[in-house]
């Protein structure tokens, strides 16, 4: 079974592939309009979301196939007690490929223990959100013209903004991408993901300035801060307002630069930057429904042709993850872990087993 619930279940290549093909549906939208008729996707939303579900439903419509499922997780039987698990498993007799948004950070490798079909990780917590990283991927090719040579501000919520941590690791496959990190200190990247950039030599450089970097900038990616990850409504309240990108920020940015942001926005984007050409954020929604059109292309023609991806080598531990974000905390799953630089790591979430 092929899933995609990192963005590394993606090769390189296979993600030039899916670029291609969403550029041959925008181009040619009547040639794939029957390309998944008969065929049923299901989309799992445990958590709120309005772009990732709804561009995720208008791709299969305009695919000719038909969409099923929750639009949040109080509306199924999971507010009887009922496990990812099960929930994959049952929905699975039904659909062909399961699309999934859980709040709880691993939660996608709860459900491919269950599925008999192929599920994709719509954003688990504040881990992953791969299919948002081939939105960002199309739309910075699109503005810039190239992956390679590319120096990206990442602002805002770094520590719990799943979309910096799967773009980040989509880009560090390419050529001289180098990062400027800039958040308060409170909210910086991840250790794991920091430990990736050094075991990958990616230059990156930490700042809680927004404006210090801004002229080497070819992508500035804004984020919101997570409200809904916070321990403490205090403390969300002391950090929502770190940045806030107003026109007068972009005096020294490069013209060409393109202003990206995964959406939704609270006020850290004020609303006349919108009228700056190099506001890309709108387009950023367009571009993902089509990558969604070819992700689901390529795993419902997987899934019919018995293509397979090894899955992650996992053993069983007796170390319990400490994250209280993990969907072990949550579920009574088998405590796997995989081997990193540094240590165990808990299979589901990431986090250092200690
Ligand atoms: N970018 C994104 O995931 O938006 P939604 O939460 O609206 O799906």
């Amino acid at each position: 079974m092929r899933h995609v619930l990192d963005i590394v279940d993606l090769s390189k290549e296979e993600i030039e592939t899916l670029l291609k093909r969403a550029e041959d549906i925008i181009d040619h939208p009547k040639l794939y309009r029957d390309a998944c008729r008969y065929k049923k996707l299901a989309t799992l939303f445990y958590e709120p979301s309005t772009r990732t579900r709804l561009s995720f439903e208008a791709a299969m419509l305009e695919l000719g196939g038909a969409v099923i499922g929750f639009e949040a997780g109080t509306s199924s039987s999971t507010t009887k007690g009922e496990t990812v698990g099960d929930t994959v498993r049952t929905v699975s007799q039904y659909a062909d490929v399961i699309v999934m948004r859980h709040p709880n950070d691993g939660a996608p490798y709860a459900a491919i223990q269950r599925t008999e079909v192929p599920v994709i990780n719509a954003g688990d917590g504040g881990h992953n959100h791969p299919t948002q990283t081939l939105a960002d991927i199309l739309t910075i090719y699109k503005k810039q013209g190239r992956l390679n040579d590319l120096t990206i501000g990442l602002c805002g919520d770094l520590k719990y903004g799943r979309t910096v941590h799967s773009l980040i690791r989509a880009l560090i496959r390419y050529n001289n991408v180098r990062f400027v990190c800039i958040s308060p200190k409170e909210l910086c990247l991840p250790d794991y993901i920091l430990q990736l950039m050094d075991e990958n030599n990616v230059e990156y450089k930490i700042t809680d300035r927004m404006e210090e970097y801004m002229a080497d900038l070819d992508v500035l990616y804004m984020t919101r801060v997570q409200q809904e990850r916070f321990d403490t409504r205090a403390e969300y309240e002391r950090l929502k307002d770190c940045y806030i990108l107003t026109t007068d920020k972009l005096l020294t940015a490069k013209p060409t630069m393109s202003i990206l942001h995964p959406l939704p926005r609270v006020n850290e984007i004020a609303c006349d930057v919108d009228d700056d050409p190099r506001a890309a954020y709108f387009d950023q929604v367009a571009f993902g429904k089509y990558m969604r059109m070819a992700l689901i292309l390529e795993l419902i023609d997987d899934a019919e042709k018995g293509n397979a991806a090894p899955e992650r080598v996992k053993i069983l531990t007796d170390k319990r993850c400490d994250n209280p974000r993990c969907i072990t905390c949550r579920e009574d799953l088998k405590p796997y872990a995989v081997n990193g630089k540094s240590g165990l790591r808990c299979y589901y979430c990431e986090a250092l087993l200690k």
